[in-house]
């Protein structure tokens, strides 16, 4: 059996409802997956929630509801936002789940076993508001404790400790031995700056009486494990990881086919979680190098040059967008106008004049006025044969091919559209210069006007393979006008990489008539 390919997303915190942010990482990742599948790839895409922590507690507490009842409202959210945006998921990691509590433990009960964790005190200045230990980076110009810390006062507390630093050298070596680690490559130059500052252990612990929402530590029930062990082996414990055996080669196979995965995750939470507990965690757990994930750390969407925030009030809810436009013009929109790993402005002015000038004038246009023609002048028939000609167009399309598959395999979903865009670009300037309705009118060169528009016909049909994963439903309708692999009609296996080869469409095809597709924004 070939390897599956196992993508991940960041669990999304269930402390307060989704942005646009959380739309793009799905998407992107969504698309991702389908390009897989579009390379006949078995895929497996796990997404979800982080329903633990302070945030939660202290939100429900507020509330007055238990807080499963609280991150319930919240996932049902996230859950149908997914649906609403057709990302398609394989498995869903939600980390109140008891399957993923067992494994954690059963994780957390071997490092300790291991010696891997170990218990110390702590002492220090202690914010009650923020209920968090304060370092000298939060003390301000005077030297003090700014107002917004409340009531600092001096603590010890006993906490359990993850022995990070003593790992530090072979991470090390292991990004520099391991450059592709991260893409962009920019971000894994961040990456082993950060892992060069390094120093102390993590902190993987909170006494009860601060925190009491998470999982038990296996090995002292008056504690709770704090976040990263939790959050992170989800992409563990939702793909059948055993936390008991220690020999990696002695994983079940349904664990060791899939790993290891692509992690898709915002430039935030690489340093230091993804990049340096992540790989250190896995190491101390037994994974060998060759079996390390890799990470596909993306940038920020921002308003007005601005982060979003709750707080500032300017956040984009993806909802509202989806109720004005639709799905495929939002998807469109994310997968469009950012270069991945790289931030980008949200701009709901950028959305409507991209979906107008690339969807509704360039594609849409060449689809119809390509079916329109052919109705018109071909009575719907195909009647050229691919071997008659080797033509601008063909070559282009081999060349918007190339672009696609390449883009593609680069992450750079602006890239895939481009390839899409720029064919239909070739395909309605040779419209506009071949004039087919004046050839027409010349029963003489009937045979130039069936070749013209087998032509295009073939462009559409690729330009539909080239939008499928962003675009899975206006693909269908390509496809349906068409008339072209209906028995597969709304299904995603319609959709083959090995189908962009030129000149598939039968000499005698019939194709449908043209329907609007992507209907103007005014
Ligand atoms: O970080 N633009 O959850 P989260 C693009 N639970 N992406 C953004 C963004 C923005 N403006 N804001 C956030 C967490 N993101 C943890 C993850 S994983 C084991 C635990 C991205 O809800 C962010 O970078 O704060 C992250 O990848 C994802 O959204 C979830 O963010
Ligand atoms: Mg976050």
């Amino acid at each position: 059996m070939p390897k599956t390919f196992y993508i991940t997303t960041a669990i999304d915190y269930t402390n307060s409802a989704p942005h646009i942010g959380h739309a793009y990482e799905k998407v992107l990742a969504d698309v991702i997956a389908r390009y897989h599948r579009l390379k006949g790839e078995p895929v497996y895409f796990l997404t979800g929630v982080d329903q633990h922590g302070q945030k939660v507690q202290q939100s429900a507490e507020k509330r007055e509801i238990p807080p499963q009842q609280f991150v319930a409202g919240i996932t049902e959210q996230f859950i149908a936002l997914w649906d609403k945006l057709e990302v398609r998921y394989d498995g869903w990691a939600a980390t109140t789940n008891p399957l993923h509590k067992q494994c954690v433990q059963g994780m957390l009960e071997r490092l300790w076993n291991q010696k891997q964790l170990y218990r110390d005190k702590q002492s220090g200045y202690y914010s009650v508001r923020q209920e968090q230990f304060l370092t000298d980076k939060e003390r301000g110009p005077d030297g003090n404790f700014g107002p917004e810390w409340g009531t600092v006062e001096y603590r010890e507390e006993e906490n359990y400790y993850f022995t990070l630093s003593s790992h530090k050298e072979w991470l090390l070596k292991f990004l520099s031995s391991h450059p592709a680690f991260v893409t962009p490559s920019f971000r894994q130059t961040e990456l082993v700056n950060a892992v060069e500052k390094l120093g102390g252990d993590l902190c993987i612990s909170r006494p009860k009486s601060r925190l009491n929402w998470g999982i038990e530590l296996p090995f002292d029930p008056e504690y709770v494990n704090y976040v990263w062990f939790d959050a992170l082996s989800n992409y563990l414990s939702f793909v059948g990881y055993d936390p008991n055996l220690t020999d990696f080669s002695s994983q079940p196979s349904t664990f060791l086919d899939k790993w290891p995965a692509l992690h898709v995750i915002g430039k935030d939470i690489m340093v230091p979680a993804h990049g340096i507990y992540w790989p250190i965690m896995l190491h101390a757990l037994g994974f060998p190098d060759d079996r390390m994930p890799g990470l596909l750390v993306h940038g920020w969407w921002n308003i007005g040059g601005a982060k979003m925030s709750k707080s500032v009030g300017n956040s984009v809810d993806p909802n509202t967008l989806v109720d004005k436009y639709g799905a495929e013009a939002v998807r469109y929109y994310l997968m469009s106008d950012i270069v991945t790993g790289k931030d980008a402005d949200f701009s709901e002015e950028r959305l409507v004049a991209r979906y107008n000038s690339d969807l509704a004038n360039n594609i849409g246009n060449l689809v119809s006025r390509t079916l329109n023609m052919l109705n018109r002048f071909c009575h719907a028939r195909l009647n050229a044969r691919a071997s008659d000609f080797n033509s601008e167009l063909q070559s282009q399309a081999r060349a918007q091919r190339e672009r696609f598959q390449q883009s593609a395999d680069e992450f750079s979903t602006p890239g895939m559209l481009a390839a899409a865009d720029c064919l239909s670009s070739r395909c309605n300037e040779a419209i506009d210069r071949e004039k087919p309705w004046e050839l027409a009118k010349d029963r003489g060169r009937q045979a130039k006007v069936a070749c013209l528009l087998y032509e295009l016909a073939e462009a559409v049909r690729l330009i539909a393979l080239f939008i499928s994963p962003v675009l899975p439903r206006a693909a269908h309708g390509v496809f349906d006008q068409l008339q072209w692999k209906m028995e597969l009609g709304g299904k995603e296996e319609r959709f083959s990489a090995g189908d962009m080869e030129w000149g598939q469409l039968p000499e005698g095809h019939v194709v449908g008539k043209p329907a609007p597709l992507f209907p103007r924004f005014t």
